[in-house]
């Protein structure tokens, strides 16, 4: 199993870099952006390296599933070998050029994500991970910050797109009880998948978001884990990478007061 992670490993990372040429040579050119919905943007590029990806993917492993955020209709992970891919996360930072975005390619296994590339071209920087092999940053290995009082934390999150009053009001609301209980920091960077990574590298010590997708989170999960973190729905229950909810967290004892401080309740999720 740990031969055929590796090779899984080494070909995302390869499709990556490729998908990764693509996006760096588009980022600063004028875009043609189609709107998915008020404020969620979608690019000529999105659509054409969520192509390549899962072209050259079926190539290697033509039995396997595939979920992608611009050609998925249903999202669904059966226990089947599924690549979960989001050739883009981070787009509106792609469209205005703010330069966090990032390809993100993971396999899950069991509806558990094994392999993950998290690929930035712009900043030049690759996370990745294979289950029970460590996680990596541009080669260097990987491990979470050991803070466990949410007063020492640095808390990453993002607003995603919902512009609803009432979804305004639970995305405030958390923000609120967070500062309330004077975490260090808040910081949000328009990518949950770099986010995550974040958790990964140590440079923030939390992620959480309601509203994300699976092809947002699914490559930086398997990442944060192999780099020590947990990663578990916010009510502390196993995480659904379809369940739109996540938190990851550097330490359980972390995790646990941020799943204490946290409203739950979701207007409409
Ligand atoms: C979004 C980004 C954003 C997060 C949303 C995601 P996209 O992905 O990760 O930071 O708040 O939940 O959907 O649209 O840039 O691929
Ligand atoms: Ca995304």
């Amino acid at each position: 199993m740990q031969n055929e992670l590796s090779e899984a490993l080494e070909v995302a990372l390869s499709i990556a870099r490729e998908a990764g040429e693509v996006i760096r040579e588009a980022f600063l050119r004028p875009k043609d952006v189609i709107h998915k919905g008020a404020v969620d943007l979608v690019t000529e590029t999105d659509k054409a390296v969520e192509k390549l990806v899962i072209s050259r993917l079926q190539e290697r492993f033509p039995t396997h599933l595939f979920l992608g955020e611009e050609t998925t209709e249903k999202e669904v992970i059966t226990n089947e070998p599924t690549w979960c891919i989001d050739p883009i996360d981070g787009t509106t930072n792609f469209v205005h050029r703010y330069p966090f975005s990032a390809v993100c390619i993971a396999l899950c296994i069991d509806k558990t994500p094994v392999v993950g590339v998290v690929h930035n071209p712009i900043l030049g920087e690759t996370f990745y991970a294979a289950k029970g092999q460590g996680a990596f940053l541009n080669g260097k290995p990987l491990s979470v910050s050991p803070t466990t009082e949410l007063s020492q934390a640095v808390v990453a999150t993002n607003i995603g797109y919902d512009r609803t009053e009432k979804g305004i009001d639970f995305t405030l609301g958390n923000l609120r009880a967070l500062l309330l209980r004077s975490v260090r920091a808040v910081r949000l960077c328009g990518s949950a998948a770099l986010g995550v990574c974040d958790v990964a590298v140590g440079r923030v010590d939390a992620y959480y978001e309601w509203g994300v997708r699976s092809w947002d989170i699914a490559a930086a999960v398997c990442i944060a884990r192999e780099a020590g973190a947990v990663a578990m729905d916010p009510s502390l229950q196993e995480l659904d990478l379809t369940s739109r909810r996540v938190l990851v967290c550097c330490s359980t004892k972390l995790g646990e007061s941020m799943s204490r401080v946290l409203c739950h309740k979701h207007p409409t999720l």
